[in-house]
Parts: structure tokens; sequence; C-alpha cells
């Protein structure tokens, strides 16, 4: 069984590097982050109050079609699900299916903020993927474009700043590198060398636990 944890900040390109890795080793893939935008949505439709964790909680059992509602790809249910996650019940509700997908026979690749330190503190392999926040922003704004949007580049900015300065300050499973984990910085990568190299440091820290 081999489990790979890949974690870092909005748009740093994790989510591209963990597919890429899937597909590599043979391996399924899950987008943690998901499971945060479809709480943060659900919370919204119910017209409850994120920062309630009661209204939160409720949020948690969402039906599972909700997880293909293209609607949860926005920057904006993006701060609605770090504003969810904050709450110690909501990230307690998710751990055991995360966990679950992580122990599949063969084992898996997961994607988020918490994978290498408290999901899968023992994953065969550890990478931790991170970006300037300009670039980041760079990259949601061509995003939003090339999606027919209207992006505001300094209102990106500061929703990463933000959402940046939450996850990492929570009190619960905060944002930060994981012990064991390999920096994989990737303001002046393309995405096929961003690739080239999440692939060999995983390989190389295969190896080592050979
Ligand atoms: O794709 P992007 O990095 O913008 O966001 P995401 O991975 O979909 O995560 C959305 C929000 O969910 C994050 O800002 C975190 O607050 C939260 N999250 C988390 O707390 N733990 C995870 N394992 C994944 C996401
Ligand atoms: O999952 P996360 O929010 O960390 O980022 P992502 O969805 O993988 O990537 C965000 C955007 O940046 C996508 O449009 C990617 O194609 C792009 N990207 C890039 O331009 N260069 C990279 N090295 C990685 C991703």
């Amino acid at each position: 069984m081999t489990i790979i944890a890949v974690d870092g900040p909005a748009a740093s390109g994790k989510g591209t590097i963990a597919r890429a890795l899937a597909r590599h080793y043979g391996l399924p893939c899950l987008d943690t982050g998901l499971l945060y935008r479809a709480v943060g949505l659900s919370v919204l439709k119910a017209g409850g109050d994120p920062d309630h964790e009661a209204d939160a909680l409720a949020a948690c059992d969402f039906d599972a079609p909700l997880l293909d509602d293209p609607a949860l790809r926005s920057e904006a249910v993006g701060s609605l699900a770090s504003r969810v996650s904050v709450h110690p019940g909501v990230r307690q509700a998710l751990v055991q299916r995360q966990r679950d997908f992580a122990t599949q026979p063969g084992g898996a690749i997961l994607d988020g903020r918490d994978i290498g330190t408290v999901i899968a503190p023992d994953a065969d392999a550890k990478i931790f993927v991170t970006a300037s926040v300009h670039v980041r922003a760079r990259r949601r704004y061509d995003d939003a474009l090339a999606h027919g949007g209207h992006p505001d580049m300094d209102s990106l900015i500061a929703d990463i700043q933000a959402r940046d300065t939450r996850d990492m300050s929570r009190d619960h499973a905060p944002l930060r590198m994981a012990d064991g984990a390999d920096l994989l910085d990737t303001s002046d990568l393309t995405i096929e060398a961003a690739i080239r190299q999440a692939i060999a440091l995983v390989d190389a820290q295969l190896e080592g636990r050979r």
C-alpha cells in the first residue's frame, strides 16, 4: 500500500500535481478541499452562518452529488470552506472518510492542507507545494478569464491572503509543512516541470523507505 500526501495553500498547484502523481503511480486520488467546499456551500444553501459551529456541523452530511456541483470551484466557496474548516467538529466529521480513502487496498493520493500532518502522518511520501501569492492569484485570474469571468486581481490577492492567514493560524490542523515533507515551490515552474520534480521527490522518498 502506497499513501502519498500532497499539501499546500490555495492555487499552489497541488491538485494538478496530485492528479499527475495519481496517473503516474496508478493510484486513486482525492481532492479533500472539495469536502470542505461542499460543507461551505451547503451551509450557504441552508441559510446558515459558516462561522457558527452548529450550522456548519449540520451541513456535514451533505448529499454526495453536491461534490460534482461546478459552483464548488469558485473563490467565494473557497473562502466559505476555509471558514467552516476552522471548527473542530467539522474536521472530525470529515476525518474518517479521508482515512478510509487513504487506506484502501493499494493506497491512494490525497491533496489538502492537513494530509501529511493529521490525516495520514505515516504516509509513504509527502510533498508540500507552494508558490508566491502573486503567482497564485495570477493563476486564479487566468482560470476565471478562461471561464468567461471578470476577475479582479486585487480582490483575488486579498482573498488568497485572507485564506492563507486563516488556514495557517487556526487551532485545529493548521496548514503547515509536515515532518518529513519535501518542499516544492512552483512559482517559476511550468506545470510539466512541476510534475517532473514532484515525481522525482516522491521516487526518492519511496526509495528511502525501502
Ligand atoms: O483549491 P484550493 O487550494 O483553493 O482550496 P481547497 O483545497 O479546495 O480548500 C478549500 C479550503 O478548505 C481551504 O482554504 C481550507 O481552509 C479547507 N481545507 C482544509 O481545511 N483541509 C483540507 N484537507 C482541505 C481543505
Ligand atoms: O489545487 P490547487 O488549488 O493548489 O491548484 P491547482 O488547481 O492545481 O492549480 C491552479 C491553477 O494553476 C491551474 O489552472 C493550474 O493549471 C495552474 N498551474 C500552473 O499554472 N503552474 C503550475 N506549476 C501548477 C498549476
